[in-house]
């Protein structure tokens, strides 16, 4: 019997979008992957559906038609639901409290939970764009436990190094920041390259003064 290697490397990945404000972003991964070679496999929440509709131009409808393949959230034969099914590994974008919170105590209870409960089991990547503020204690021990499973917590905290001009901008960078999680580099923003503007660096001490021996 002979055997072939169809894909000696996955180049699915799995995309949750759940109800916390900022669906833009999972939205903006699907755009940015879209013709990329890597194949995006899409599952929302109910909430996640929900917070869409109210926050962005865009329909459910249209969302799934970005990616490759979309389940619905009940669907626990999915083909995502099982580790046979080899992927880069997945990202829920934006990630509520509630998801983080199931996924940290292995409630497999939708398919977003379970297909994350099965890309920690294979040991593959995990990147949770939580969201919330302030955040409690219990959100932070979920974010420290998955954190030291080596899930990568990834708050979309926007910078303002490089000069984000607009809104767009700054989607824009967090989301190319997510996807440089799974080394799927796509240059969309400026990087920050160790160049400083000049302008203003009077004000600044170039060292701080060595202290004067003192005399006795
Ligand atoms: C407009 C809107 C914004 C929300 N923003 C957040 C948020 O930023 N973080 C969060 O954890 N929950 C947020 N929620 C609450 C979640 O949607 C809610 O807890 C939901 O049950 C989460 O379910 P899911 O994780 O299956 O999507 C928001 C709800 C609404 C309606």
């Amino acid at each position: 019997m002979v055997f072939s290697m169809r894909d000696s490397k996955p180049t699915r990945l799995i995309v949750g979008v759940t109800g916390a404000t900022g669906t833009i972003f999972g939205v903006r991964l699907l755009q940015m992957l879209h013709g990329s070679g890597v194949e995006t496999h899409l599952v929302m929440s109910k909430w996640g559906q929900r917070t869409l509709v109210h926050e962005t131009q865009y329909s459910v409808k249209d969302v799934q038609d970005m990616a490759k393949e979309t389940y619905s959230i009940g669907d626990q034969g999915a083909a995502i639901s099982s580790g046979s099914f080899t992927t880069l590994g997945m990202v829920i974008a934006p990630c509520t409290m509630g998801t983080l919170a199931a996924i940290a105590h292995g409630l497999g209870t939708n398919l977003i939970h379970r297909a994350a409960d099965v890309i920690l089991k294979e040991r593959r990547k995990l990147v949770l764009v939580v969201r919330e503020s302030p955040l409690n204690e219990i959100h932070i021990e979920n974010m420290l436990k998955l954190s030291r499973m080596g899930v990568v917590i990834l708050p979309p905290v926007p910078a303002f190094y490089n000069h984000p001009q607009n809104l767009e901008d700054l989607i824009n960078h967090t989301a190319m920041r997510i996807l440089d999680q799974f080394d799927i580099h796509l240059d969309v923003m400026n990087r920050w390259d160790g160049v400083m503007l000049s302008e203003g660096k009077d004000h600044f001490a170039e060292e701080e003064p060595a202290p004067k021996p003192r005399e006795s």
